[in-house]
């Protein structure tokens, strides 16, 4: 065993159990030091000890140099007109047509607070299809790509780029596989892996969480600039003309992928990067909020704005900072080509408070009950300090956001509430397509005023994105039939 390297690093307590261990536990922990670059750790464990001695002191707050999205740079569903969404729209399916647009998938999370020990996006909501939300995405990819190639006659593809980790990768890989890319082409789904990085106790340790195992976790979202460099996708994107990228995260049941209204939006006005946001439904909701901060745009993430700034309202009664982050946003390849390769190391860590399960100096496996470590992440926004021109784009949450978070035991962003807003949405869709729904008695089901967040919507209708991406084109199958809840609209793939 290279013993240097641990040493050199200051970390000799990784090997304590190393007379211990057999042969086939020496070798997976020497194949996991030897990833560690000795002076790369040293510093990493260094930086999170002094980050988490700062953060305890004197926790970093920007509020008072916060400031909202200027109207000018802050479009809006709501607040356009027919006119000016068609233009976008069209736009954006122009250069979906033309293959310049990307999608990519920050995959790359444990999915804690949900608490299953796969990835989420093979997570089942409970629709009448059975579907995850790995197949609801890849459908509405395909959906896409079919809506743009028959208005301006091309045959065009939407690449998918899926960011996971060392969690997630194998598990999607395999996910993938076994359900033939759910109609995707293979060629056109491209997985990579972020880093991961060494969880450390608060005297600047690394930590064990078995004799043989460093506790590690995925580098956070913004790894996704090492990323791109480490495997080369930036490379790939443009050996395939890609010109525009829409990012997003796995959770969002209602995301709409490389949306050609939001593309056509920032393509217009000549963004390097963008940020959809949806209006904060209350102060403590957990968004990142994007704002200006000492007159630079960038999102002041939930866990580290006061909760008396995220209360401050308006003089109407609206909240001040009110443009919640949905993490969806907009690059061009150019600017990911500047981050990527030149400004990625000046993105700070952000430093996260756990309790890491470890092993003692017995060898005893402890489940700590108060936060014993620190995790450090970068953030995937962190860029937007770094854009010649950024623009928000506010979009219709009961449209467009709806994340999968919790287990069903919280009150918000559940599996219930996630399917509920699904086939809410679908509902209104049906309803505005002509649909007419029957009871099992064959009674009209009456529109009713339910409370879309508590109470499923009167019928209930599923309908695949393979048939429609945004509730287009479903007259032809809905208008004035009746039809008996539950209903699944879908077709039969070949
Ligand atoms: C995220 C946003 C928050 C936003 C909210 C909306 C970040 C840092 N925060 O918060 O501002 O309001 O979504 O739902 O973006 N992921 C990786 N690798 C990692 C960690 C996470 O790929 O190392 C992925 C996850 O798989 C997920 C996405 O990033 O797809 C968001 O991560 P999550 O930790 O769920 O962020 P939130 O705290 O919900």
């Amino acid at each position: 065993m290279e013993r240097w390297r641990v040493q050199e690093a200051g970390q000799e307590q990784l090997l304590r159990f190393w007379d211990e261990l057999t042969a086939g536990q020496r070798q997976s922990l020497q194949g996991e030091l030897a990833l560690l670059e000795p002076r790369e750790l040293r510093e990493h464990c260094q930086r999170a000890q002094e980050a988490y001695v700062r953060d305890k002191s004197c926790p970093q707050r920007l509020d008072h140099n916060m400031c909202p999205v200027p109207e000018e740079f802050l479009g809006s569903v709501r607040r356009s007109g027919p006119g000016e969404l068609r233009a976008w729209e069209e736009e954006g399916l122009h250069q979906i047509a033309q293959n310049k647009v990307a999608v990519l998938l920050l995959a790359g999370g444990q999915g804690t607070r949900l608490g299953v020990t796969y990835p989420k996006g093979m997570y089942k909501v409970g629709l009448p299809s059975g579907k995850t939300l790995y197949q609801i995405q890849a459908e509405r990819i395909i959906r896409l790509q079919q809506l743009a190639g028959e208005k301006y006659g091309t045959n065009c593809s939407v690449p998918w780029y899926i960011m996971t980790s060392e969690f997630t990768l194998n598990p999607t890989q395999t996910f993938f596989e076994e359900n033939n890319y759910f109609g995707v082409e293979q060629t056109n789904v491209v997985m990579f892996e972020q880093r991961m990085l060494p969880a450390v106790d608060f005297d600047g340790k690394a930590i064990l969480e078995r004799k043989d195992k460093i506790a590690m976790a995925p580098d956070g979202n913004g790894g996704l600039y090492k990323a791109l460099a480490d495997n080369h996708i930036l490379e790939d994107m443009e050996a395939r003309g890609i010109l525009y990228i829409h990012v997003y995260c796995v959770d969002n049941i209602l995301v709409k992928m490389a949306d050609p209204v939001f593309v056509g939006f920032c393509v217009f006005k000549g963004a390097d990067c963008g940020a959809k946001v949806v209006e904060k439904a209350y102060p403590a909701e957990p968004v990142g909020v994007v704002c200006q901060v000492d007159g630079i745009y960038q999102v002041v993430e939930y866990s580290e704005i006061n909760p008396d700034t995220a209360e401050k309202r308006n003089p109407d009664g609206s909240l001040t900072y009110n443009a919640g982050n949905i993490c969806n946003h907009f690059f061009t390849l150019d600017f990911l080509k500047r981050v990527a390769r030149t400004l990625e190391p000046h993105l700070k860590y952000h430093v996260a408070i756990k309790k890491i399960p470890y092993v003692d100096k017995e060898g005893n496996l402890v489940k700590p009950v108060q936060p014993n470590g620190v995790k450090m992440e970068k953030f995937v926004f962190d860029v937007f300090q770094f854009a010649k021109n950024f623009v928000a784009f506010e979009v219709i949450r009961e449209e467009e956001f709806s994340p999968l978070k919790n287990a069903d035991t919280a009150e918000k962003d559940t599996p219930t509430t996630a399917r509920r807003s699904l086939l809410w949405q679908h509902y209104r869709w049906a309803v505005k397509a002509g649909a007419k729904f029957i009871d099992a008695r064959g009674h009209l089901i009456e529109q009713s005023s339910r409370n879309p967040e508590l109470e499923d919507p009167p019928a209930v209708c599923e309908i695949s994105p393979l048939m429609s991406y945004f509730g287009e084109d479903l007259d032809l199958h809905l208008n004035n039939k009746d039809i008996s809840s539950p209903f699944i609209l879908d077709i039969q793939r070949l």
